[in-house]
């Protein structure tokens, strides 16, 4: 082939220019409160494959009445959709179900951050006596008549079956539940078009009214504590109050805890109704109404919480290349 200087002058100038975009689009997405969320890693099948069968698993409770997949059933958005879970002998407990999707990237586990990790997360809902009311010893005892979930971990963990192998088993399952390739992400890793005109204003319009000071990260929540009712009283105005209000009061015993929350993960959240820890929202309009007002201090303009909407919509991701299911609005 041969180049004239003024044609090579063009490829030049043509390099030069696509670095610079490449660069400034890096720039941008680090410039986002909000990452995407990574690809799940599948390298130990085995365990997963284990995990998930316990996750599924009656016999983890006392009766075999319910498994964990009972309140976060993965068609549901990792949620139960229902204002508290329901657990063993029809038992209500005391708060929201969160969802089980992504729940490995939440920097504390639970609503009030009680348990540091997802392995000392497990053991809470097995002897909690609002929900499996079991213990792991009785759960072993029962597995263990199990051939097929003997075999299995005795190829999956060189100790076999073991309650810490169980445990793990759970955790590995739970850390491939991740939604990555939702429409957002893709527009912050430079598709554009990933996103309408609507939805990039409600974005847009989560930044400036300060959404993004508590929702941010990858999980778009999941990474600090906040009190509900920051600047507003919530609890007095919507007239009772429970133990589970007291967030992370009840862990810590500090009075400057009272009330306060991990911020949850909005990944997902258009699937996951009703809302709040208390579960009194149905709709994301009246869940975002209620963060503009106690979380903001603003008085919500009707138009404005639309586009936001609109926007939180994008942010359903993919399980298992498929765009997650749950009880859409
Ligand atoms: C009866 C319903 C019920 C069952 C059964 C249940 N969960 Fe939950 N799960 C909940 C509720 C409600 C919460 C929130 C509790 C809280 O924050 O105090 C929760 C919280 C969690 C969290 C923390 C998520 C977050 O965002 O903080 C994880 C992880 C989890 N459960 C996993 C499991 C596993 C694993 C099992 C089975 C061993 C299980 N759950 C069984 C209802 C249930
Ligand atoms: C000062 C921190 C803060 C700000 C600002 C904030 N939030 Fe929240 N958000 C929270 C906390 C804390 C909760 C959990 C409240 C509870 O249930 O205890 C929450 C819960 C939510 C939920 C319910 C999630 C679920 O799964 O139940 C939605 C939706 C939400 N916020 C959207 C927004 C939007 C939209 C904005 C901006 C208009 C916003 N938030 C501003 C802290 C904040």
């Amino acid at each position: 082939m041969n180049l004239n200087i003024l044609q090579m002058k063009k490829i030049i100038a043509f390099v030069f220019v696509a670095c610079i975009c490449m660069q400034v689009q890096a720039v941008a997405l680090l410039d986002e409160p909000i990452v995407p969320i990574p690809e799940a890693k599948f390298d130990a099948p085995l365990q997963v494959e284990l995990g998930r069968l316990l996750f599924n698993d009656v016999r983890l409770s006392a009766g075999a009445q319910v498994s964990c997949a009972s309140c976060h059933s993965l068609k549901m958005g990792g949620a139960d959709a229902q204002v508290v879970s329901v657990g063993v002998h029809g038992r209500q407990g005391d708060i929201n179900s969160p969802s089980i999707f992504n729940s490995s990237l939440n920097f504390r586990q639970f609503w009030n951050g009680r348990a540091a990790t997802l392995l000392e997360q497990v053991d809470g809902p097995i002897t909690n006596v609002k929900e499996m009311d079991f213990s792991w010893p009785q759960v072993l005892a029962i597995l263990q008549r199990d051939d097929f979930y003997v075999a299995q971990f005795a190829q999956a963990y060189p100790d076999g079956l073991t309650i810490q192998n169980m445990r793990r088993a759970i955790v590995s399952f739970e850390k491939s539940l991740l939604t990555p390739n939702s429409r957002f992400d893709q527009f912050l890793k430079g598709d554009k078009e990933a996103i309408s005109d609507n939805e990039l204003k409600g974005y847009e319009l989560f930044k400036q009214y300060g959404c993004s000071s508590c929702h941010q990260g990858v999980l778009v929540g999941g990474n600090l504590y906040q009190k509900f009712g920051a600047l507003g009283d919530y609890f007095q105005d919507r007239g009772y109050i429970t133990s589970a209000d007291y967030g992370r009061f009840a862990v810590t015993g500090r009075e400057q805890d009272r009330f306060v929350f991990k911020v949850p993960s909005l990944r997902n959240v258009a699937l996951t109704a009703p809302y709040f820890h208390d579960g009194t929202q149905t709709t994301l309009a009246g869940a975002v109404n209620i963060m503009m007002q106690y979380q903001l201090g603003v008085i919500p303009q009707e138009q404005d919480v639309l586009f936001i909407i609109d926007f939180l919509r994008t942010l359903t991701g993919e399980y298992q290349g498929k765009l997650l299911q749950g009880i859409s609005q």
